[in-house]
């Protein structure tokens, strides 16, 4: 049965009992206009292409999966970045362990021990390679290929080119060649389209729709979302509402970190998807017109109910300088009673009759309310329950609220340039062109 129900941005510990004041929301309205009505205009000229991702026709993905999913007993995901944390999204909040199809691996390292288990404990005639690179070029995804592909080529089947399948872009890179050259069965992230922005195209749809995912609910939820991202009034727009809070909260408050707190296992790789997101999309030198701001808030990604044994009392009572955002999902269908006690243990007396996720919610609940009463900002987002329909609002909601806020910053949020500083480092390192001076400070 599906389950279709909105999401819910409570932003009462942000505002009404919160730093931020409505009157101040209001006054930034006619800068907000202008970024809303901005980014519509580039959407209909087409230059947000991930903007109408929830409307693509994904027929060829499912009979791709669909296929693979009988052949293989695992699929091993090579990528990094934007090309791994999304597939891992969908795959840890929804691949549930009754739906069947291959087991997803990912393999986002460059840990030699951690390739030599993977090599270790797979079958590889069993085993579909799915290399995923928006460039091709990434140094990281390459080196990892040409040691899965070697594993392919002594364990694999006889014709293991069949076994390697490449998502990449449609025209340009390395990898793009190596499919014209070898065949390999392939799908294509679309033009403009950056890896952050890639979990709602082949890079998380391919991998979701092999494990069983229904990815047609997924992009009803982004369309969803979608709907009420459209509306110009933040009061009526979450993602709108949500950029501006954070930006204010940045710029006016001194909050300069952003903590994503998200409650239980299946929302976990929630943190650091969005973390990426925000950081690599806001964290600019320049604006746009060129002016040195260094804009962005650090993210942070902290688990419930673990770090409330952790980072919390940082949270709660270090510097005040933190927007926290829980997320956490209403119900979990595969919920758990926690059984009557007959040890008579007096300090779980009150766990009588409780299930482990009502005792979850309610620690969320508990850690926001105390974070409130120390005078600490944050919101809550919640899911009725972890489905696809509800992951691709929540999704869909994140991408457009961090392209918002990059409009209230004035900074560009789909480059990278420090990335690409990084990549270029690396290459000239590997070439011998780039000397690194041996540093006498070092003390051991
Ligand atoms: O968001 C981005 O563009 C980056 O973080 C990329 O996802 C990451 O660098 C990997 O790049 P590629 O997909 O080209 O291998």
């Amino acid at each position: 049965m599906t389950i279709r129900s909105d999401i819910l941005l409570d932003i009462h510990h942000m505002m009404d009992e919160g730093e931020i004041e409505r009157k101040r929301v209001q006054s930034l309205l006619p800068q907000v206009q202008e970024v809303f009505h901005g980014l519509t205009d580039l959407r209909r000229l087409g230059q947000l292409p991930f903007r109408d991702l929830p409307y693509q026709n994904v027929q060829r993905i499912l009979e791709k999966a669909e296929g693979l999913r009988q052949e293989f007993e695992t699929i091993l995901l090579i990528g990094i970045g934007g090309s791994s944390l999304g597939p891992q999204l969908l795959s840890q909040g929804l691949a549930l362990p009754d739906r069947g199809g291959p087991e997803i691996v990912i393999c986002d390292t460059l840990d030699p021990a951690a390739w030599k288990g993977i090599a270790d404990r797979l079958d590889f005639k069993k085993t579909l390679v799915l290399v995923v690179s928006k460039s091709g070029k990434t140094i990281e995804t390459l080196a990892a290929l040409l040691y899965f592909r070697q594993c392919l080529e002594e364990r694999g089947k006889k014709d293991c080119k069949k076994q390697i399948f490449v998502i990449t872009d449609p025209h340009e890179g390395p990898l793009r060649k190596l499919v014209s050259e070898n065949g390999f069965d392939h799908l294509e992230i679309p033009p403009g389209v950056g890896g952050r922005y890639s979990v709602l195209t082949p890079v998380g749809l391919f991998p979701a729709a092999c494990q069983g995912i229904d990815v047609r609910e997924l992009l009803a939820g982004a369309q969803r979302m979608d709907e009420r991202c459209q509306h110009k009034d933040p009061w009526f727009n979450p993602a709108l509402m949500s950029a501006v809070l954070h930006y204010l909260a940045d710029t006016e408050k001194g909050k300069k970190i952003r903590v994503t707190f998200t409650y239980g296992e299946r929302l976990k790789a929630y943190g650091p998807w969005f973390s990426q997101l925000w950081a690599e999309s806001l964290g600019k030198r320049f604006s746009l017109s060129g002016k040195e701001i260094f804009a962005g808030m650090t993210p942070i990604s902290a688990l419930g109910p673990q770090d409330q044994h952790s980072q919390l009392q940082l949270y709660l009572e270090g510097p005040n300088d933190k927007v926290v955002t829980f997320v956490a999902a209403e119900t979990e269908r595969q919920d758990l009673k926690i059984p009557t006690d007959p040890l008579h243990i007096s300090e779980a007396a009150e766990l009588q009759g409780k299930t482990v996720h009502e005792l979850l919610q309610l620690e969320c609940r508990a850690t926001a309310l105390a974070l409130r009463e120390a005078g600490r900002l944050n919101q809550t987002i919640s899911l009725r329950e972890i489905h696809p329909y509800n992951l691709g609002q929540l999704i869909y909601f994140a991408e457009v609220e961090t392209v918002f806020a990059g409009e209230l910053y004035d900074v560009n949020p789909f480059d990278q340039p420090g990335v690409e500083i990084i990549k270029k480092n690396i290459r000239r390192l590997l070439r011998g062109q780039l000397e690194i001076k041996k540093n006498r400070s070092w003390l051991i």
